[in-house]
């Protein structure tokens, strides 16, 4: 099977790329390399570009006509930077995820898993969450992470589109 991961030259995408790899199966990277790191992408199928570039998608869509699923994982993750510049974190999170997911139902794609966040849950009197808690995102990053699984959601109900939205909590760990 053959899978764009967006973002994957950051710590989660490129361990879902080596994950994939070590499963028979084959990462195509798009990231732009905000935070991420080219040497992660050393010998992957890598595109370095944007998620909102039109020109780069459809590139990668032209010379990979058989990408099967989309793991979304490209977006801006400080909470304190995103109180500081919720603009920009809207911008990059948001706002770029709706012209991403666009473009990918347009080239006929039908699943999609997005990176979320446990962040999105209010946390309890002892600080501690859990999948039953509350969803009641707290920053600007944990909103921009909740605006866009109710997006996700209301496309997926109107389109061929499937979304699996994966809330992380503390991932841990390095290949070696
Ligand atoms: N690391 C965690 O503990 C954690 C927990 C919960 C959720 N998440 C989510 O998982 C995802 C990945 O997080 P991470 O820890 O690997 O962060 P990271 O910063 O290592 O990876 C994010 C990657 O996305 C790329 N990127 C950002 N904006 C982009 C854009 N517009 N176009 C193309 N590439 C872009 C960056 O260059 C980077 O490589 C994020 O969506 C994050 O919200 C992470």
């Amino acid at each position: 099977m053959k899978v764009l991961i967006a973002g994957g030259a950051g710590f989660i995408g490129s361990t879902v790329a080596s994950y994939l790899l070590d499963s028979g199966h084959e990462p195509v990277i798009l990231d732009n390399l905000a935070t991420g790191r080219r040497e992660f992408c050393q010998g992957r199928t890598f595109y370095e570009g944007d998620i909102a570039d039109p020109a780069i998608l459809d590139q990668i869509f032209a010379e990979h006509p058989d990408i099967d699923t989309v793991v979304h994982c490209a977006a801006l993750i400080v909470v304190p930077e995103s109180v500081q510049h919720p603009v920009h974190y809207y911008r990059e999170n948001v706002a770029k995820t709706l012209e991403f997911v666009d473009h990918l139902i347009a080239k006929g794609v039908t699943r999609l898993v997005f990176s979320s966040s446990a962040a999105i849950y209010e946390p309890g009197a002892d600080f501690s969450v859990d999948e039953d808690s509350t969803v009641t995102a707290i920053s600007p990053y944990a909103r921009t992470k909740a605006i866009v699984e109710q997006m996700l959601a209301d496309i997926a109900a109107a389109t061929p589109l499937r979304v699996l939205s994966l809330r992380y909590f503390n991932p841990i760990g390095a290949d070696p």
